[in-house]
């Protein structure tokens, strides 16, 4: 059976170092860190996700400031936010809540967020020095999956590692950071020939698709470490049946509530045939609010300019 890696108390850690830090700055008479959210309409999964973030800042001592757009939010008033927000000496930090509402351009709100605000590590700047390995803000998800890898005492050099999904978000900045420790890195994805093969090979295996249960016990290899990404809301019978087969306290939730949570890997499967597993829930999402406190210090205590 193998070891279930607890994000959440991972994220625990993680975030008392924050607020270590940020008790840090008020013994040095520094303000608190400020992190701005901007939510754009109503996704109510984004608006979970602010909320969470928020109950998370209130825990660590950074300020939160949350700005609420309507739907109809138009492109030049977005951007005009942001800029107002780029030159408030009080906001350290700046997220734009995906997805935003569609007629709304993400990329080019993305771009004009300043690079020394860009707590979510996606300005081309700080794509660009991910790429080269240098210091900078880096996306939250993959940096607290490998602090989580690195806090297991994995050894990353020379393994075989396999991101599976291509995102901007997850799969292209955990690939980076796992060659920057010296895995051997591949990315597959929806168009990958024999997924199932190339999931195999790997000693450590990523999961960052958004599809519920795909990969399943057979596609891990014995003793291999997963990682489990995707937070699927799975309300299909048929298909929590199949992919739910090894979990019966899951299939249960989901017959008695209506719907359930899940990953991209199927859990109980996977369990049986790997060394070490993130559930889901209580594996990488926590550990990703986590990431973005510990990116908001870091550009609250890094020179600006
Ligand atoms: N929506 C879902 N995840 C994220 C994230 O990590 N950052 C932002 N800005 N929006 C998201």
């Amino acid at each position: 059976m193998a070891t279930i890696l607890d994000g959440k108390a991972h994220a625990d850690h993680m975030l008392e170092s924050v607020r270590r830090g940020v008790e840090v700055r008020r013994t040095q008479g520094l303000r608190a860190p400020g992190l701005a959210v901007v939510l754009v309409g109503d996704d109510p999964a984004s608006h979970v996700y602010v909320r969470n973030k928020s109950a998370a800042c209130t825990r660590v001592g950074i300020t939160s400031i949350e700005h609420r757009l309507a739907m109809d939010t138009s492109q030049a008033d977005l951007e005009a936010l942001i800029n107002q927000l780029n030159a408030d000496p009080e906001v350290d930090g700046i997220l734009v809540q995906l997805p935003l509402p569609k007629g709304l351009d993400s990329k080019r709100a993305l771009h004009l967020i300043s690079p020394a605000k860009d707590v979510d590590g996606f300005h081309p700047m700080n794509q660009g020095l991910l790429l080269e390995g240098l210091p900078g803000l880096r996306p939250c998800t993959p940096t607290a999956c490998m602090s989580l890898l690195a806090h297991h005492g994995l050894e990353l050099k020379g393994l075989r590692a396999v991101v599976l999904g291509r995102s901007e978000i997850v799969g292209k900045p955990m690939a980076l950071m796992l060659l920057e420790q010296h895995a051997t890195v591949t990315i597959a994805h929806s168009r990958t020939r024999d997924l199932p093969a190339v999931c195999r090979e790997a000693d450590l295996l990523v999961a960052a698709v958004g599809r519920p249960g795909l990969v399943e016990g057979s596609w891990i290899k014995p003793g291999a470490v997963v990682v489990d990404v995707g937070i699927n809301r799975v309300d299909d019978l048929a298909l929590g049946a199949r992919i739910f087969a090894a979990e019966p306290k899951k299939l249960e939730t989901l017959r008695a509530k209506g719907s359930v949570l899940c990953g991209d890997v199927r859990f109980g499967e996977a369990m049986q045939v790997a060394s070490a597993v993130t559930p889901v829930p209580g594996g990488v999402g926590p550990l990703t609010i986590a990431g973005l406190l510990a990116n908001t210090l870091l550009a609250a205590d890094s020179p600006k300019g």
